[in-house]
């Protein structure tokens, strides 16, 4: 049996998340540059190579795999991985598999991903409005996403909608918004804009809201009570009583989560990120390629990555600066 995966901090590390491409439909403005140049095919992981990957992580003791992107649903091929890995939760040995998503191919991948296990989805959608997400996400169409959402939820799959909170963008729609979601029954995640990715002319601090504003906005409207459940993720979840709506909260700069951080990142190309907040990461794809009979080596590469794992991120916004301003975008790593 395999000892589980303790980072120095006595962090049991149970949650992988796996970007299986970097390319993606949309462009969000906080997510990728308008010219991105993405990786050549021939980079990524092998399906084979992610099974051979996930499996080895599960073995010691991973027992959430969130799969993301890019967009993971335009990865040609993914329903093979998706239908691979079922196998671990059939066996037990994996407690959740799962996916952040833009929604945008969801109406044709919802059923084949609950055939494969996945119960619960994450969908990221920032407004309402047609003309502010074509705006956002520089050509997405609202309406496909909006039929997305409405395929999982018509299959059975639980929807968390992931919304980032923008200055001046989206703090007019927080109570439609919640609202909305409230009649759909889903529930709802509002996430601090974290500064990575080359900005170009964006301004990041002018777009951070803090979602203690928020929080006190919504306060204003409804009864709140702090709920002490977590889904495993980064989250701490208000419910409004209102209307028993749960409402989460991702505070990378104004609280940071980092004492009870739970996860890693592979990249689609094999890389290991200790942290989305920090550049270090190690290179799994060689141990395996290295080592095509055995896991032995991937292993010992893996658990030698934990052994680096850093105490916290190095967002910043504190000083009024873009301190910790990071080049590399979260596509690549997969939010
Ligand atoms: P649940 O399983 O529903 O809790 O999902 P999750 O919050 O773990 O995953 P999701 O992909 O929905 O992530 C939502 C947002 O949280 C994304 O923008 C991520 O970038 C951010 N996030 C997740 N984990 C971390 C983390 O460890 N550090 C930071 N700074 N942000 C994170
Ligand atoms: N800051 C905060 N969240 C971001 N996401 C993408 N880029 C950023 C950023 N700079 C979010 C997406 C998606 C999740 C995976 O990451 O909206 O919900
Ligand atoms: Fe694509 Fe998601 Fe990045 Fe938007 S945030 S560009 S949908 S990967």
């Amino acid at each position: 049996m395999n000892t589980p995966l303790i980072d120095p901090f006595l962090r049991p590390i149970t949650y992988l998340r796996v970007s299986v491409t970097d390319r993606c439909d949309f462009r969000c403005v906080y997510c990728m540059s308008e010219n991105m140049t993405f990786l050549p095919k021939k980079e990524l992981l092998t399906m084979e190579e992610l099974d051979r990957m996930c499996s080895t992580f599960i073995g010691l003791g991973v027992e959430k795999l969130r799969i993301t992107g890019g967009e993971p649903l335009v990865r040609k091929g993914i329903m093979t991985f998706f239908n691979d890995m079922s196998r671990h939760l059939e066996s037990g040995a994996l407690r959740e598999l799962t996916l952040t998503t833009n929604g945008s191919q969801l109406e044709r991948f919802a059923q084949p991903l609950w055939d494969a296990g996945v119960r619960r989805v994450n969908i990221s959608l920032d407004t309402l409005d047609e003309g502010k997400f074509a705006e956002i996400t520089r050509w997405g169409r609202l309406p496909q996403v909006l039929r997305g959402i409405d395929a999982a939820q018509k299959v059975g799959m639980r929807v968390k909608i992931n919304t980032v909170a923008l200055k001046g963008f989206n703090e007019d729609e927080l109570l439609p918004l919640a609202e909305w979601c409230a009649e759909r029954d889903m529930d709802m995640t509002w996430i601090e804009v974290m500064p990575m990715g080359d900005i170009g002319n964006e301004n990041r601090l002018g777009q951070y809201w803090a979602l203690s504003d928020l929080r006190e906005t919504l306060g204003q409207h409804y009864t709140l009570t702090d709920l002490p459940e977590r889904t495993g993720g980064p989250a701490r979840y208000v419910r409004l009583e209102e209307t028993g709506q749960k409402i989460g909260f991702i505070t990378p700069l104004s609280h940071n989560f980092c004492e009870s951080c739970n996860r890693v990142r592979l990249t689609c190309t094999g890389e290991l990120f200790m942290c989305l907040g920090q550049e270090d990461n190690a290179d799994l794809r060689s141990a395996l390629r290295n080592h095509p009979g055995s896991d032995a080596a991937l292993q010992d590469a893996i658990r030698d990555a934990i052994a680096h794992k850093p105490k916290g991120h190095d967002f910043d916004y504190s000083r009024q600066a873009l301190d910790g301003q990071m080049s590399r975008h979260m596509s690549h790593t997969g939010g």
